[in-house]
């Protein structure tokens, strides 16, 4: 498998309980990626039909029509791309949005990649609308259009790339302009994991790196990782650290359950930031509604990244309700941080201030 080394990480935010990628879990992350179809837990649906597709393109001897995979980050979309490029027996090419700056990066990717190559483009929604140009015929015809020389000399010629298959990744597939959404044949949507599914992955993750464990500590560990793998895995490094200094290396739910409150993960895997986040919306805003722009002033954050991060996970588990008016904190998030429910709701917007 070739992996393109232009693959443009996130940035760390600081977080242990962060879906983003850490540069420092990366070669760990590599090793714990499942392989195969079978290997991977969990996204059921989309495991299902990826399986009938890919046996059906091998089969006809073709290669897969491109797929588009959508949903929070962390739940696996790498990882299915390099599963999709082996189950079809071809490479894997990885890059990201914001890594084509120009469009001669892409045409030459293009024309480098072997007949059914899979080409994995992270962040599909962050290429600019020059270089998203190349695409459409290279999706659609399996050609690239490009000018040589300049001015009135300057004339197009088409280039034919192999049969390849693009596997987009994207937080939200609105995002993505309507032209590129179109010409995906395959949307698979990824949703948060069960703590029941992480648990798996833990274990398995812990056997891989010969961590001793329990299935109480795995699902400790599952309970407070925000439905994501990548989170899992990382709280599983830090826990198996504490395990080892402080007590007898094997984890258990009361090791987990001690090395977690250390971190300030609460026991559904809130942290300092999703604890804030909550807190304004009650105490500045009555509990709502307030409008994505506000909150995002009001906590010192980015709209895109509340959107995209940090709501999926309190959304799911019953914290936060969004609505066209914005964002209301609910009675099961104001029990669980110990506050009285008031159902005085203000908004950001004076006119539309009722008290119920
Ligand atoms: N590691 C990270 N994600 C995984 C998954 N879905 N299945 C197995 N191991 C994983």
């Amino acid at each position: 498998m070739i992996e393109t080394n232009n693959y443009d990480f996130e940035e760390n935010d600081g977080r242990v309980v962060s879906p983003e990628y850490h540069g420092i879990d990366d070669d760990n992350e590599v090793s714990l990626r499942p392989k195969s179809l079978n290997e991977y837990i969990g996204q059921e649906k989309a495991k299902s039909n990826l399986s009938v597709y890919i046996k059906a393109a091998l089969m006809r001897k073709e290669s897969l029509d491109h797929v588009l995979l959508y949903g929070p980050p962390g739940l696996g979309k790498t990882t299915l791309s390099g599963i999709i490029a082996k189950e079809m027996g071809v490479n894997l090419r990885v890059t990201s949005g914001p890594a084509i700056e120009k469009q001669g990066d892409l045409v030459a990717l293009l024309t480098n990649l072997n007949e059914g190559d899979v080409l994995f483009i992270d962040e599909i929604h962050r290429l600019s609308r020059n270089v998203e140009e190349i695409l459409y015929p290279a999706m659609e015809d399996f050609s690239v259009d490009i000018i040589i020389g300049k001015g009135p000399s300057a004339r197009s010629i088409r280039l034919d790339v192999p049969h390849f298959t693009l596997v987009g990744a994207t937080t939200r597939s609105g995002q993505l302009t309507a032209p590129l959404r179109d010409r995906f044949g395959v949307l698979l949507r990824l949703e948060l994991y069960t703590p029941e599914e992480l648990a798996t992955i833990v274990k398995r993750s812990a056997s891989i790196l010969q961590i001793p464990i329990d299935d109480d500590g795995a699902l400790e560990i599952a309970s407070r990782s925000r439905g994501t793998p990548r989170i899992a895995n990382r709280l599983l490094r830090r826990v198996r650290d504490i395990a080892q200094i402080e007590y007898n290396g094997e984890i258990t739910a009361k090791v987990a359950m001690a090395a977690l409150s250390r971190f300030e993960i609460d026991e559904l895997g809130l942290d300092d930031f999703d604890r804030k986040m909550l807190l304004t919306i009650i105490n500045n805003y009555g509990g709502g509604p307030v409008g994505l722009d506000t909150l995002a002033a009001a906590v010192g954050e980015e709209s895109i990244t509340i959107e995209d991060v940090y709501e999926p996970y309190l959304m799911q588990i019953g914290f936060l309700t969004r609505s066209a008016r914005g964002r209301c904190v609910t009675k099961l998030a104001y029990d669980h941080l110990d506050i009285p429910y008031q159902n005085q709701q203000i908004s950001d917007s004076p006119q539309e201030n009722i008290l119920f």
